[in-house]
């Protein structure tokens, strides 16, 4: 119902309070960059393109934006429809509203412009804000703005109202006289929608005469009651609103947004014990159960029925139906197939895929391997650059000697071969299907299926040996003590 409305988000602070060198907008909340939020709630909101003003740190932004927003980000049809614009010098939200204007095409007819630091706010509270511009016909307002009412909003600007409630003006904390205008308990969070014409003749007219001699966006409501203009007020969700300005208030940001993720995932039928963790953009299915501090991030997909116990790490995770993942174990950019178990405390580096039913125990260490259904490594080994066919036993102490120091190499093992306990393969190096290596085993050379490979010093038995050692030894202590 926006496409002709451009959202025009302002990110171009630096964000002191932060006391950071990565950009304030970049700096995460429940996975995903501050501006990530807005950027989508806008787009969510239906609005037919958005205007990003980038300024401080402007290369990462754009850059995360590109990524997140682009053909391969969160959704390919968002493709296109963001856009940076660019503000030289910080000198203010109003400074930076207009170069955002500047960035907005022509065909758009109306404005809806917030800010990069408000992470909570849905496109639904954005949208509420555009739809006001025409509730009513006789009473068309020129301009809206979204407003909050809490008991202690210090630090924001506040809502002047006159005697009527007509809204006046916004004033900034700093520059509140006297302690009733402190008082106020109407603020503004920062949500504006108007005719892109309004904002070129409001933004036109700003002067930097404030506490902080910036050019404030705020001072566009002044401008509108002094005309004569009806200014909408739109009574907005305060618990939402909260901008992020410093660390304290990002980490009660991100324990919001965390604690709305687990209830949307909880109300879909997922168990999830407290202290666990899901950021943005992670995807359960029903009557999985997730643990007490496990962490799951990024494009992590977890199956219908699967346990992801306690402790454990998923980044980028691919875990199918039913896989049963044992306490503390971690899995980044990996795929784990239906049934397989994995666990406890086993590393699964990127580009592993551990096939149906599979099982990788404690100590097993995988990374770029395959292991086919079935297959199992259930004790301390390291997988690296590997194959493990069908059904294949891997035995405890087993490590794939994968780098010669310059270049890494493959190791495969063919379907249902049994690699002995504290073998090592020494890549590139093929085991046939059916075939066996004995323990202890040093392979050098290609097994062919269904051969055994065996390579260690034949066992001598000493009889009575071990008797005569123990003797001489005890002696020999006896002596040494009467000296
Ligand atoms: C602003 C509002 C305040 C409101 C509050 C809500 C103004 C003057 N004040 O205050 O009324 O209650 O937000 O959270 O607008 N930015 C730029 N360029 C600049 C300055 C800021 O792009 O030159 C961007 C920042 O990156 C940030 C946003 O604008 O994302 C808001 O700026 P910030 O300094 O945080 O404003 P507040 O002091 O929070
Ligand atoms: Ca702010």
């Amino acid at each position: 119902m926006f496409e002709k409305t451009t959202a025009v988000i302002l990110a171009a602070g630096q964000g002191t309070r932060m006391k950071s060198s990565l950009p304030k907008v970049l700096h995460p909340v429940a996975g995903k960059p501050l501006v990530h939020y807005p950027v989508r709630a806008a787009l969510e909101a239906g609005c037919g393109e958005v205007v990003v003003v980038v300024g401080h740190g402007r290369e990462a932004v754009e850059a995360y934006l590109a990524k997140a927003f682009g053909a391969s980000g969160e959704k390919p049809e968002w493709a296109g429809r963001v856009k940076t614009a660019v503000q030289k010098e910080q000198r203010g939200t109003g400074d930076a509203a207009k170069a955002g204007l500047s960035g907005v095409r022509s065909e758009a007819e109306r404005v809806l412009l917030f800010y990069g630091d408000v992470p909570m706010l849905s496109a639904d509270d954005v949208a509420a804000v555009a739809r006001a511009l025409d509730e009513d016909e006789e009473k068309a307002a020129t301009v809206a703005l979204a407003t909050c009412t809490t008991e202690n909003p210090f630090g924001y600007g506040r809502v002047m109202r006159d005697p009527e409630g007509r809204v006046l003006e916004i004033r900034e904390q700093r520059d509140l006289k006297s302690d009733a205008e402190r008082a106020i308990k109407e603020w503004n969070p920062g949500i504006y929608a108007a005719t892109r014409r309004f904002f070129d003749d409001a933004l036109a007219s700003l002067e930097p005469n404030n506490a902080q001699g910036e050019y404030y966006l705020t001072d566009i409501v002044a401008f509108a009651a002094k005309r004569g203009d009806r200014v909408a007020a739109v009574p907005s969700n305060p618990d939402v609103m909260d901008g992020v300005n410093d660390r304290a208030q990002l980490a009660l940001a991100d324990r919001a947004m965390c604690e709305r993720l687990l209830k949307k995932h909880r109300l879909a039928g997922i168990t999830i014990r407290d202290g666990a963790r899901i950021e943005d953009g992670v995807e359960i299915g029903a009557d999985a159960v997730i643990e007490s501090f496990a962490v799951l991030r990024g494009k992590t997909r977890v199956g219908a029925g699967a346990t992801i116990d306690v402790g454990c790490v998923l980044t980028n995770a691919d875990v199918g139906e039913g896989v049963a993942l044992k306490p503390y174990s971690v899995v980044t950019d990996s795929i784990v197939r239906a049934r397989a178990q994995i666990g406890p405390f086993s590393h699964l580096r990127p580009e592993s895929d551990v096939g149906e039913e599979a099982h990788i125990g404690n100590f097993v260490e995988t990374k770029k391997t395959k292991l086919d259904r079935g297959a199992k490594a259930n004790h301390l080994a390291y997988l690296g650059d590997g194959f493990v066919g069908e059904g294949a036993n891997v035995g405890a102490g087993t490590i794939f000697c994968n780098y010669d120091g310059f270049q890494k190499h493959v190791t495969r093992i063919g379907k249902g071969a049994f690699i002995g306990s504290d073998s090592q393969l020494v890549a590139p190096v093929t085991i046939g299907d059916g075939a066996y290596v004995g323990t202890g085993t040093t392979v050098t050379k290609d097994v062919p299926a269904d051969a055994l490979a065996i390579g260690r010093a034949k066992q001598e038995n000493k009889e009575g040996y071990a008797a005569r050692l123990r003797g001489r030894l005890k002696a020999a202590k006896e002596a040494a003590a009467k000296k």
